[in-house]
């Protein structure tokens, strides 16, 4: 199934996680990563563990630090027993390091969990998505990030005095949609930092649905609500899809009307995917 709202949560703030299991995110993400400071990762690891131990409404995931920064497999070490829902793998440069997380995961024995790549963050991972194919039994979405990408790029700003992303990060962005559903995973919008501003985070997570993405990492509670509203498919949308599976169905073949305007194969995929991800509760 998959998750809408994904929730970054730091895995050093014990209150935080705490108030995010009471949100609406779908999953969350305690992150040993790039909100927890150098000096305070140890401290975030036992937290994170400690968190996981008590129940929670939602899935959890947690996001290790980047594979080449020897950090991983202590963190991987402190959170396995655990038992997180899966993990978020930063600074991915591949599909081999997909395969090197799941390792160090299974290594302890009890393994097996998911892993959710951010597939962007440096110009080399950028060209892999393009190049490579990134099916792994491991992949439970790709998504992407463009903060990082920025300060590999000596960007400025990855945004325009608009809002609006600079083109190396639409790039980034399109390049990653195509590598997910290349792989048959859902692609993940990345984060809307501007956290006090509704109306462009709807705007922002509208525009991914209408290119196919299948839901959008957060970074604070209040954007859950909107991003899971975003992602589930309307009335309209519903009755659009059964509509065009009951054309399909009464023409009995590969073509068929609704409206005054022509279906064939590709709607009808289109809405059976509709009806599925209405389905997912
Ligand atoms: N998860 C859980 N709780 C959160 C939260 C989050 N991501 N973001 C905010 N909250 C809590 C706050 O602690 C505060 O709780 P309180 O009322 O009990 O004190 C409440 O929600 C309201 O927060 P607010 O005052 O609006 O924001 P803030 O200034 O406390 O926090 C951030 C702003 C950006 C520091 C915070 O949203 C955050 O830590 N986000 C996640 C950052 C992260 O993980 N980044 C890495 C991925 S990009
Ligand atoms: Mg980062």
């Amino acid at each position: 199934m998959a998750y809408r709202s994904w929730l970054f949560v730091p895995g050093d703030s014990m209150a935080k996680m705490e108030k995010a299991a009471g949100s609406e995110a779908d999953a969350l993400i305690l992150d040993l990563e790039d909100s927890v400071a150098a000096g305070a990762k140890p401290a975030a690891r036992e937290a994170a563990a400690a968190f996981l131990g008590r129940p929670a409404p939602m899935a959890r995931f947690v996001r290790v630090n980047a594979l080449d920064t020897g950090l991983a497999e202590a963190d991987v070490a402190a959170v396995q027993p655990a038992q997180p829902d899966g993990y978020v793998l930063p600074k991915c440069a591949g599909p081999e390091d997909v395969e090197t997380l799941a390792r160090l995961i299974d290594a302890g024995g009890t393994g097996g969990q998911p892993i959710l790549p951010i597939a962007t963050e440096t110009p080399r991972a950028v060209q892999a998505l393009m190049a490579r194919d990134w099916t792994h039994p491991r992949l439970v979405g790709l998504s992407w990030g463009a903060e990082d990408l920025a300060a590999e790029l000596g960007a400025l700003s990855n945004k325009d005095a608009k809002g609006r992303f600079h083109s190396p990060f639409v790039l980034a962005r399109d390049a990653m949609l195509m590598a997910a559903r290349a792989a048959g995973v859902p692609a993940i919008d990345t984060v809307y930092t501007d956290f006090r501003d509704p109306g462009g985070l709807d705007a922002e997570a509208r525009a991914a649905l209408e290119v196919g993405f299948a839901g959008k990492l957060a970074i604070h509670p209040a954007q859950c609500a909107t991003i899971n509203q975003t992602f589930t498919p309307s009335e309209d949308s519903l009755a659009w899809a059964r509509a065009v599976v009951a054309a399909m169905e009464a023409a009995g073949g590969g073509v068929a009307q609704l409206h005054g305007r022509m279906l064939d194969q590709p709607h009808l995929k289109q809405a059976r995917a509709l009806l599925a991800r209405a389905g997912r509760d």
